[in-house]
């Protein structure tokens, strides 16, 4: 009697560890940062209310490769979800590039309204064509240049610096437009070409600025706030497609509690970076209003381009956003 009550209670203990699900989650920074205390909130509600039938593995640090092959990895399904920026998004969805316009937003909070409001919500349906499954809006806050060469405050200053960016064709045409050397680079390459000098500078929010600690690379930060940088939650569509609709509320209700600790994240240190950057080392200058808008003026051909590519009605819109 005793050995068939141990047999069940072994086959129980079985049945439930093969029931509960991997979710394979990747990202590219520490899980110190934005990103890992996104993914532990995301993780730490799913895990609760789905009972334990899901278990996430987080891949932080770029453990899975860039973001496009993460991206790529969650489209053939062999990675469940990620959370990624949106430097190699409108490779896949060329209308998510409008929200990387230079000088779109005037604040993170236009930012937050117009991606939870319906142009937000449009956009992320976009990523059904594609095999992708786009649940959420997270972000970074708006992008900052550090470099090595010198302190900016007109255009002319950054004339031929050698600047990473992201891969993404609305980024570079900006920096382009310029005049700087936009250097496309995926992002688990930058601190080493930082290190070896074959850029001179890169461009990201001061919650990237500091948990990758590029004060130990850089040393001029630029506060030019030139670009918002939202984040994407986005789930492989062959496992979304095998889950219930009351798992699917789960990830979602999980990814919107993600959302927030993440942006918490972003108030945070938008208001500490700044004097822990300078702390760290490094030069830090702001850009005045009027700074600003001399890179707006320069920036008004590629702003034609941008019209012609997401139609002006789109960016009117966004901006029109109370
Ligand atoms: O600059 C980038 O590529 C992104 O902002 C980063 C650092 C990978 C975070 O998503």
């Amino acid at each position: 009697m005793r050995a068939t009550l141990a047999a069940a209670t072994l086959w129980g203990l079985a049945t439930a560890a093969s029931a509960q699900q991997e979710i394979k989650l990747g990202y590219a920074l520490a899980p110190t940062s934005h990103y890992g205390v996104a993914a532990a909130r995301w993780q730490e509600f799913v895990e609760a209310e789905s009972e334990g039938r899901y278990a996430f593995r987080h891949f932080p640090s770029s453990g899975l490769g860039g973001e496009r092959e993460v991206i790529e990895g969650v489209q053939l399904g062999t990675v469940e979800t990620t959370i990624v920026s949106s430097g190699t998004l409108s490779n896949f969805v060329p209308e998510a590039g409008v929200f990387d316009i230079p000088f779109l937003f005037r604040d993170l909070g236009h930012a937050r309204r117009v991606l939870d409001g319906p142009v937000g919500q449009e956009i992320l349906k976009k990523f059904d064509d594609v095999g992708l499954v786009a649940i959420a809006w997270g972000e970074q806050g708006f992008r900052h240049i550090t470099n090595n060469r010198n302190a900016i405050e007109t255009p002319a200053d950054i004339s031929g610096l050698k600047l990473r960016t992201m891969e993404n064709p609305t980024h570079i045409t900006a920096f382009e437009t310029l005049g700087a050397a936009p250097t496309p680079m995926a992002w688990p390459e930058v601190i080493g070409a930082l290190e070896q000098g074959t850029i001179d500078g890169q461009e990201n929010p001061l919650s990237v600025i500091t948990s990758a600690k590029l004060s130990e690379v850089q040393t001029y930060l630029t506060l030019s706030g030139h670009v918002y940088s939202p984040t994407v939650f986005l789930v492989s569509r062959p496992f979304w497609d095998g889950l219930s609709e009351e798992d699917r509320e789960i990830f979602r209700k999980g990814a919107t509690e993600a959302v927030a600790a993440m942006r918490a994240f972003v108030d945070g240190v938008e208001s500490s970076g700044v004097e822990q950057l300078k702390a760290e080392g490094m030069t830090v200058g702001e850009l005045s209003k009027e700074q600003k808008a001399a890179f707006q003026g320069a920036l008004e051909t590629a702003y034609e381009q941008y019209y012609g590519t997401y139609g002006k009605d789109l960016v009117d819109r966004i901006i029109a956003t109370e």
